[in-house]
């Protein structure tokens, strides 16, 4: 059946830019095969909104963005406008749309392409088969977005951040959690401080009531620092993770690397509507951006998600994957793939140039 949608595209800085084209030739050449129709409306976020408006989220891309099917996002900031005020960097811009659209779970699936094994820094015989893992990220809450400011302290004056989490945020993600679980290896870890942090005690006692529900779900805690620990020392141990918006920044930064390269880890941003934000899940990268260098697979894979996630297409999210396998299996790659391998890395333009062909 023909289906059309509306995908509002934020390319954001540095290599947003090149690699959100990239995965928007995958998605047209998608469409063309499975005859559908996509239709992209480009909106400014990040530091090229600030200089274009002055804001680096205007009201023109909140709007655009609740108009559309779904979202496909590069990466913002830069150098440039590190010298911004707290609440105007772009990466405030970043919070600020998540909010926006309600996208309070974040999916960071890590797994390591057997073709790349020899780019993971962990051995050989840690890496043993493979691993193939969800993190599932609260994003909406915790201290990304408690209370903030600066005050007088017993030092004079201090600035302070707050974690907060409420039995409601804590039950929705922790259903998405155990949801994902069901639908995978049936094993949920929940990753958390509670040794230490009242929210943490809070977000274990609530999870171990919702794991009740969940019978079939063989669920565990974790403390973050042994979490941290434990991806590096055996990642095999786990199939889904759940934890906090900012232990999940951490984690899922730190699993990506293992993978043997953050370019290649996609994320899906969902919240109670089929609307999501689809993104790599690493940054602007501005030391290469405009030199078409940058690996654009991991907003490929997000363009998969998309397809699979916000519009039901499984077939053609299944076609996007397979493509990127064969292209990896074939042994092409970009230079954040090469690890100690001889020859000349691919441009993002030639990589993506691959995966259409092998599409
Ligand atoms: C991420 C990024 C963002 C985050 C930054 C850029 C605000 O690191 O998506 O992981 O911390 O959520
Ligand atoms: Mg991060």
């Amino acid at each position: 059946m023909k289906m059309e949608f509306n995908i509002a595209l934020l390319k954001g800085d540095g290599i947003g830019v090149e690699i959100v084209d990239s995965a928007v030739a995958v998605l047209e050449k998608v469409a063309e095969k499975f005859g559908h129709k996509f239709n992209f409306t480009p909106y400014l976020i990040g530091g090229c909104a600030i200089d274009a408006t002055g804001k680096p989220l205007p009201q023109e891309t909140v709007d655009g963005c609740l108009a559309s099917d779904s979202v496909l996002l590069g990466a913002v900031g830069g150098t440039k406008w590190d010298n911004q005020p707290g609440n105007n960097r772009p990466e405030k811009a970043l919070l600020g749309i998540r909010e926006a659209l309600g996208l309070y779970t974040n999916l960071r699936p890590a797994k390591l392409y057997p073709s790349l094994r020899s780019a993971s820094p962990l051995k050989e015989e840690i890496v043993g088969d493979g691993f193939d893992l969800m993190i599932v990220r609260e994003l909406t809450g915790g201290i990304y977005f408690g209370d903030r400011g600066y005050r007088q302290g017993k030092y004079g004056e201090e600035a302070f951040d707050t974690e907060a989490y409420s039995v409601t945020e804590i039950e929705r993600i922790g259903r998405v959690a155990f949801e994902t679980a069901m639908k995978r290896n049936k094993k949920l870890t929940s990753i958390d401080k509670a040794n230490v942090l009242e929210s943490s005690r809070l977000w274990r006692k609530t999870m171990h009531e919702l794991s009740k529900e969940y019978p079939e779900v063989e669920y565990n805690d974790m403390f973050v620092d042994n979490a941290a620990m434990q991806l590096v020392r055996n990642p095999q141990q786990f199939d889904v993770i759940v934890t906090s918006n900012m232990f999940g920044d951490i984690l899922s930064d730190e699993a990506s690397q293992i993978t043997g390269s953050i370019g290649m880890l996609a994320s899906a941003s969902l919240g109670s509507t089929k609307r999501g934000m689809y993104e790599p899940i690493h940054g602007s990268a501005p030391d290469i951006a405009g030199q078409n260098k940058a690996n654009p697979i991991a907003t490929i894979l997000s363009g998969a998600m998309m397809l699979r996630y916000s519009f039901g297409l499984s077939d053609e999210a299944d076609c996007i994957e397979k493509a990127v396998d064969k292209v990896l299996n074939d042994g092409w790659r970009t230079a954040d793939l090469m690890g100690s391998a001889e020859g000349t890395p691919l441009t993002c333009t030639e990589m993506t140039e691959k995966v259409l062909e092998a599409l």
